[in-house]
């Protein structure tokens, strides 16, 4: 089987390309940057092009050339874009749309892409309680509104067209090298880990961490799934406020320089009580707990460092 990763070189991407490949399936990437990484050691069975998912040619032309049985698209603009509406609309909302229809019109059915927790706004929406993929999306950024109407998109193209386009809501995505969007978490144990100071404004403030490769493994087998039971899937991750990921860390690093402006911060947080039970239930995932994914991206680091793990 052959699977189109749209955005296939980025953070997330990368990762999924590799356990697909491991995997033994065929995948064509494109992206927009495609020398940010390499695939070399996957040799034929992983190829990339360049493209911008903006150029609806661009996108019929990779689909065309690579054949695929599935498409899992990535491609999105990450941690910016409130001053440029105009283009950001175009890369976010254009450019997935031009995915759905060159899938469309190029017969591959199967398409797999990233929505966002981000949808569903901040957690005092909700008051205490768990979130399910069911409740109603309360999000209001630009980011947010793009990541609902895409969800929206896939469900006409679902219904017209008869298509079988899955989202994936993605928490806040941890790892070594993440660079955009949510990095407050990931800071807290990256700086650390390389022996510089970090501070932030409130330690009460929450975050709903879970691994790039916890995350990359949910988008591969809900991709090689031929018909997932829902449209939609939360990916969760482990509530957890900045100051006690701070404890957690300085359990590894007991000299870590974390400091907090003030406390409080709880009732600014996004949406950080996420049920999961959908996703990890049908696709049979379970995330190792998060005290052990915060030593590997310490160790991560300090490996790219020189020093020894911990
Ligand atoms: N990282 C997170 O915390 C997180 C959380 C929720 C949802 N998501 C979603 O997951 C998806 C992947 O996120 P990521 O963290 O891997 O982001 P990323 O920025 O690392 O990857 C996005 C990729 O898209 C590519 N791209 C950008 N513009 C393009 C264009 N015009 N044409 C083709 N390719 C283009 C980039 O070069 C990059 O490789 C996005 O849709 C994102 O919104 C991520």
């Amino acid at each position: 089987m052959t699977t189109l990763v749209l955005g296939g070189t980025g953070f997330i991407g990368r990762r999924a390309v590799r356990r697909l490949a491991e995997r033994g399936e065929r995948v064509a990437v494109m992206d927009i940057n495609p020398n940010a990484v390499s695939f070399a050691e996957f040799g034929d069975l992983v190829t990339v092009m360049r493209g911008d998912i903006i150029e609806f040619e661009d996108v019929v032309k990779a689909v065309l050339a690579s054949r695929p049985d599935r498409i899992m698209n990535l491609a999105y603009l990450l941690g910016s874009g409130d001053d440029t509406p105009h283009f950001t609309m175009k890369l976010n909302v254009l450019g997935m749309d031009n995915c759905f229809e060159a899938a469309r019109i190029c017969g591959v059915d199967r398409v797999v892409y990233a929505s966002s927790v981000a949808v569903s706004g901040q957690q005092s929406a909700f008051g205490d309680r768990m979130v399910d993929e069911d409740d109603a999306m309360h999000g209001t950024s630009q980011y947010a509104m793009h990541k609902r109407f895409n969800e929206f998109q896939a469900q006409q193209f679902n219904s017209v067209y008869g298509m079988n386009i899955t989202g994936i809501r993605p928490a806040n995505v941890t790892g070594p090298d993440k660079v955009r969007g949510s990095t407050d978490h990931v800071m807290c144990i990256t700086l650390p880990a390389s022996g510089e100071p970090v501070s932030f404004p409130k330690s009460g403030f929450m975050r709903l961490p879970v691994h790039v490769e916890d995350v990359a493994e949910a988008f591969v087998r809900v991709t090689l799934s031929d018909s997932p039971h829902h449209s939609v899937y939360n990916t969760g991750g482990i509530p957890i406020s900045l100051g006690d990921l701070a404890e957690m860390v300085r359990g590894f690093l007991p000299d870590a320089d974390i400091s907090f402006d003030s406390d409080g911060g709880k009732e600014d947080s996004g949406n950080y009580l996420v049920d999961n039970s959908r996703l990890l239930g049908e696709f049979e995932l379970e995330y190792p707990p998060l005290q052990s994914r915060v030593r590997d991206i310490i160790n991560d680091v300090r490996r790219d460092n020189g020093l020894p793990p911990v």
